[in-house]
């Protein structure tokens, strides 16, 4: 009995994981990766084929963590090989490059197609996930801004890292949180402790932003009809500034989508007779 009692701390204290990447092709998934584990930035394309597996070992507080890592094939021609991967994941890389905004608006579809493959075991809060905005070094060619991309995940309860696998900018700090939560959610009976990433917004607040951000034009952004009535407009209007109001909506980017709307049905107004 003496001898086993070593063994059992030692159990407790040392924890495997696992976890995948997901994102667009080419986006930097594996630089990423490879950044932290080997501390180097090949800038040459090497496309993942399928899937790349690698173990690395990690001290969190008390703990020994071993993480299994499986880097996924971004390009939609190895959805077969890589969709038997994403169950009994404890944690997922979603990874976007700043410079191309397919890669972000791709985010949800990468849900998507995860929650799809897992079935039933799809519950998505014993999973931390970290969003990686990559690629912020190139900062002349980066078209979705830190607000942007803050909101879209820390609305669904994600963090946010701005990285760059090139620099190394983020890397450590993003694995570090990504280890340490996974962490707490397995001291905390396999569920994503909340209060950690609450956001203090909801997804209803950060997604209207959103949209408000991508309209076309004042109809669009005010979610009416073009031609609609006075009436119709000034309906849409009170919504999106009850949702939206900076009293009370503290997400970010509220404020500039607040006035835009306020400008938006003003310039309607006039010209409704
Ligand atoms: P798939 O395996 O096809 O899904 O792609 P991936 O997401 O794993 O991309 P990968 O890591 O292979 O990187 C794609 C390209 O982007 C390579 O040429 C990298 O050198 C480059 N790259 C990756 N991260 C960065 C970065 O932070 N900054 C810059 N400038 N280039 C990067
Ligand atoms: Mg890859």
């Amino acid at each position: 009995m003496e001898t086993n009692t070593p063994k059992r701390r030692d159990n407790k204290k040392s924890l495997r994981v696992k976890v995948i990447s997901l994102g667009n092709a080419e986006v930097g998934k594996s630089c990423i990766i490879k950044r932290y584990c080997e501390k180097r930035f090949v800038p040459k394309y090497l496309a993942t084929i399928g899937i790349d597996y690698g173990v690395t070992k990690v001290q969190v507080r008390d703990r020994e963590i071993k993480v299994n890592i499986f880097d996924m094939a971004g390009h939609p021609f190895f959805y077969e090989v890589r969709n038997e991967f994403y169950k009994d994941s404890q944690g997922v890389l979603l990874v976007y490059d700043v410079g191309l905004r397919d890669s972000f608006d791709a985010l949800d579809s990468w849900l998507g197609e995860m929650k799809q493959e897992m079935g039933s075991q799809a519950n998505m809060d014993s999973i931390v996930f970290i969003v990686c905005a990559n690629k912020v070094d190139l900062t002349k060619r980066r078209v979705v801004d830190e607000g942007e991309g803050r909101l879209w995940a820390e609305s669904r309860g994600f963090h946010y890292f701005e990285t760059s696998a090139q620099s190394g900018e983020g890397i450590n700090e993003m694995f570090q949180a990504f280890f340490s939560s996974i962490t707490d959610m397995c001291e905390n009976g396999g569920k994503r402790p909340v209060s950690e990433v609450s956001a203090g917004f909801t997804k209803e607040q950060a997604d209207t932003i959103r949209r408000i951000r991508n309209s076309k034009d004042s109809w669009d952004m005010l979610g009416v009809k073009p031609g609609a009535t006075r009436e119709e407009v000034n309906k849409a209007y009170r919504k999106l500034a009850v949702l939206l109001h900076p009293d009370k909506c503290v997400a970010p980017g509220s404020e500039d989508a607040f006035k835009a709307v306020v400008n938006a049905r003003t310039s309607l107004l006039k010209n409704i007779k």
